[in-house]
């Protein structure tokens, strides 16, 4: 892979001819661009040394628009260290160096940072605040660690080891397409139960859980039927069908009708658990002041039927989205629902659940299995739990 190493000033810019150095050794081509500070910790000799190739530095050097053709070599970008200035500077859009410049082009392909700073600024709520929104855009945040600082205590903010970035490298490069993976079901999305013609039930899911996992199952091989609920979302990959649905009842007959040809499903959507048991083909008129009884039948339970359909060649995984007693409602649905992995979120992680970009899940498996995430992007979030459920 090309990969661009971006050093900014602090300390731990000293550990990066070694980063360089392994991501070679890796057979990684490497070039690096590094900011004026960063020059203060670690010398352009020692940095086209290692990397053997020219340095970045400079935004206006060569009178051409570098960081735009070195964004066309690179497939990854890796900060280390990166200092509160250039993650605050990225996730406030601001591009005044050479390296912030490239960053900002950069949008679109994969970004590793591996923060470096006092524990103090590191613990500093807009420092969190950015980090949180660098990670809803999916850039990768790897460490900081806890232990001695360069200001001589104690706290979390040192930057990982140079082996354990080279090692996320190895862990985010994406599994070659898997063609064995077959045809897997998505459910995605809220579902409309109608009221009348103007009016609905519904619930606050936006779909990107739902959206993620299509896309993550796809980009590992598979070939996917997306059955979504009304979402503005779209998604462009030559392995995904989407069959877009309405209610309740239409995402059951949808994915009744896939699930006997698929490999596995995985129900993510919000399904309304009832509907009105009429629908009025008029908007209904108010009725003086008197309130309004709405009569509510049952929904089909979609997950449920499709563990009584499954058979042993086929792969089953369920979502629960709780509010309490989370691990035992979500283990109860595993084994009622036939489940062989249960994906639980709670309502009570800040991040997680419906229409942000992130979410913090455990994967429960049938055989007791267990793996917790921490708050990442739901495109994160998703190729975790397609490793995790997927050969
Ligand atoms: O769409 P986003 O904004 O990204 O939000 C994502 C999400 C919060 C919707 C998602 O992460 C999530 O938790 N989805 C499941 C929501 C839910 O309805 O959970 P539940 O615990 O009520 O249902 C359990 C499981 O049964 C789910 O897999 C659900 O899809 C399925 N179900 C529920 C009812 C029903 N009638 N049919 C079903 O298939």
């Amino acid at each position: 892979m090309r990969i661009i190493v971006g050093i900014t000033g602090g300390i731990a810019a000293y550990k990066a001819p070694e980063l360089v150095r392994l991501l070679k050794k890796q057979g990684h081509e490497v070039r690096c661009a590094a900011t004026e500070h960063a020059l203060q910790f670690v010398t352009r000799v020692t940095l086209e040394t290692v990397s053997g190739a020219p340095l970045y530095s400079d935004l206006f050097a060569s009178g051409r628009t570098e960081h735009i053709s070195l964004k066309d070599w690179g497939e990854m970008l890796i900060v280390a260290p990166a200092t509160a200035n250039i993650i605050g500077k990225v996730a406030n859009g601001i591009a005044d160096d050479a390296l912030s410049t490239l960053l900002l082009a950069f949008s679109g392909k994969p970004v590793i940072m591996a923060p470096a700073m006092n524990c103090e600024m590191w613990a500093h709520p807009a420092v969190q605040r950015n980090i949180e929104t660098l990670k809803a855009w999916d850039i990768r945040m790897v460490g900081p660690e806890e232990g001695e600082l360069a200001c001589g205590v104690n706290g979390v903010g040192r930057m990982s080891e140079p082996d354990a970035i080279a090692a996320a490298v190895c862990n985010s490069e994406s599994r070659t397409p898997n063609s064995e993976l077959g045809k897997w079901l998505v459910t995605a999305g809220p579902t409309y139960e109608r009221i009348d013609s103007v009016r609905f039930i519904g619930n606050y899911s936006s779909g990107k859980m739902g959206f993620a996992l299509a896309q993550a199952l796809a980009d590992a091989g598979a070939e996917v039927e997306l059955v979504a609920g009304p979402t503005s979302l779209k998604i462009d990959h030559p392995r995904v069908k989407v069959t877009r649905i309405e209610s309740a009842r239409e995402m059951y007959a949808a994915a009744t009708e896939v699930f006997p040809h698929c490999n596995g499903a995985i129900l993510s959507a919000a399904v309304a658990d009832y509907r009105p048991s009429e629908c009025a083909d008029h908007k209904l008129k108010k009725n003086g002041s008197e309130g309004m009884h709405l009569d509510l039948v049952q929904n089909p339970d979609i997950l449920a039927t499709l563990g009584t359909m499954k058979t042993d060649r086929q792969t089953l995984v369920g979502f629960a989205l709780e509010t309490d007693n989370e691990e035992a409602n979500a283990q109860h649905k595993l084994e009622k629902k036939n489940l062989d992995y249960i994906v639980l979120n709670s309502l009570r992680d800040a991040g997680a659940g419906f229409g942000v970009d992130t979410n913090k899940v455990t994967i429960i498996s049938r055989n007791g299995n267990r793996k917790e995430s921490p708050l990442l992007s739901k495109k994160e979030v998703a190729r975790l739990i397609v490793e995790t459920i997927t050969p």
